[in-house]
């Protein structure tokens, strides 16, 4: 096993922030991980660093999550289940199923970060989610070293979260991800109004998968901005969801406010499950409280995507968290709604 000392972890986080490990080590095996776990118990996990941003040093081991593999397991008539590693990079995973024309991740296309950091945030896009096409999680218990498999019911899949960012935070590391994927007959998702746009812009009427993740990465293109030429995590907070009372409070003042409603998830209480709550995009918040398109030194907001905060260079991290709680502050003063960090803040 090879230890590196007081390493940059500036290529290892997607925001670009100049922060530095005492220790680091760069997993390429299921077997060095193992091992790894059974020597010490205090580290920190890094996949592709997407969801991250670092406020200061970290003075413990960083491990760095980076086996790969992606392998057909299983085949039925109209599916197939495909075993990926951990450390594979998303949008590679995504360009190997359009290739291999599996269908159920081409709406995912270009999200940044790792197959083995997806299932944490649960990460979604254009009306699709991680959870729709996972089967089972297999991961890591660093206490006992022993592999877990974890069954999707088991992982409490929601918007933005999962077991794995709750009650079993920091017990577990992820090292491998199944799916079922379609084959031949595909269920395309392409409701979403700037799918749709796109599609109809390439005279496209009968989408293949390959269309949608084109239309997919079009889009992307055109309003998030590339962490290889500014350093960014996506959405930095999550859409809020408000109940109907408060959505209708917030109409009143807010005639224009834009809103998608969603049912009630991961609700205990079944009484609330079919209730209809109001997700508002946090975005268009951040845009009426004037912030789209600022800078202040190197830490600003996008110009195309309010809910984007970006590193224009050498933008440390505690400014880009001090511009987010005064983001937070602003939109709780305008609209009376607290919007939470999707990102994970170290
Ligand atoms: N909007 C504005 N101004 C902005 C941004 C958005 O007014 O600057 C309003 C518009 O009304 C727009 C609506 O917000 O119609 C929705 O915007 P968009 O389609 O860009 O989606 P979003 O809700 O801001 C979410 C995800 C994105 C995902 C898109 C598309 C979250 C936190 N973010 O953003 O995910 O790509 O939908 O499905 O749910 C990510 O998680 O990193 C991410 C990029």
């Amino acid at each position: 096993m090879q230890i590196q000392t007081n390493i940059s972890l500036k290529p290892y986080n997607t925001f670009g922030i100049d922060v530095k490990a005492s220790r680091f080590i760069n997993i390429t095996s299921l077997d060095i991980l193992t091992e790894l776990v059974n020597n010490e118990k205090d580290f920190f996990i890094l996949g592709g660093g997407s969801n991250l941003l670092l406020t200061k040093d970290i003075d413990k081991l960083v491990v760095h999550i980076n086996f790969k593999g992606i392998k057909v397991i299983e085949e039925f008539d109209n599916s197939v289940l495909v075993q990926v590693a951990a450390g594979e990079v998303w949008h590679e995973f995504v360009l190997w199923c359009i290739d291999h024309d599996f269908g159920g991740v081409e709406n995912l296309s270009l999200i940044p970060g790792n197959v083995g950091t997806a299932p944490i945030q649960n990460i979604g896009a254009y009306g699709v989610e991680f959870k729709d096409t996972v089967v089972k999680v297999e991961a890591l218990h660093i206490e006992t070293g022993e592999v877990r498999i974890f069954k999707k019911d088991e992982c409490h899949f929601g918007y933005r979260n999962s077991v794995f960012k709750n009650d079993l935070k920091g017990d577990y590391i992820i090292t491998n991800v199944i799916f079922k994927l379609s084959k031949n007959k595909h269920t395309l998702n392409s409701s979403y109004g700037a799918i749709q746009a796109e599609l109809a812009k390439n005279n496209i009427s009968e989408p293949t998968i390959k269309a949608i993740s084109d239309a997919v990465i079009a889009i992307r293109q055109s309003k998030l901005p590339d962490p290889k030429k500014i350093g960014n995590s996506g959405s930095f907070f999550k859409n809020p969801v408000i109940s109907k009372s408060e959505f209708e409070k917030l109409q009143e003042k807010f005639p224009n406010t834009p809103f998608y409603e969603v049912k009630s998830e991961n609700s205990e209480i079944s009484i609330l499950k079919s209730e209809i709550l109001y997700k508002v995009p946090a975005g268009w918040m951040v845009e009426q409280c004037g912030y789209k398109g600022k800078r202040y030194g190197d830490a600003g907001i996008h110009k195309n995507q309010a809910l984007v905060l970006v590193n224009y260079g050498n933008a440390t991290g505690k400014e880009i968290l001090d511009l987010s709680k005064r983001i937070q502050k602003s939109v709780f003063e305008k609209f009376g709604i607290a919007i939470e960090a999707e990102v994970n803040i170290i």
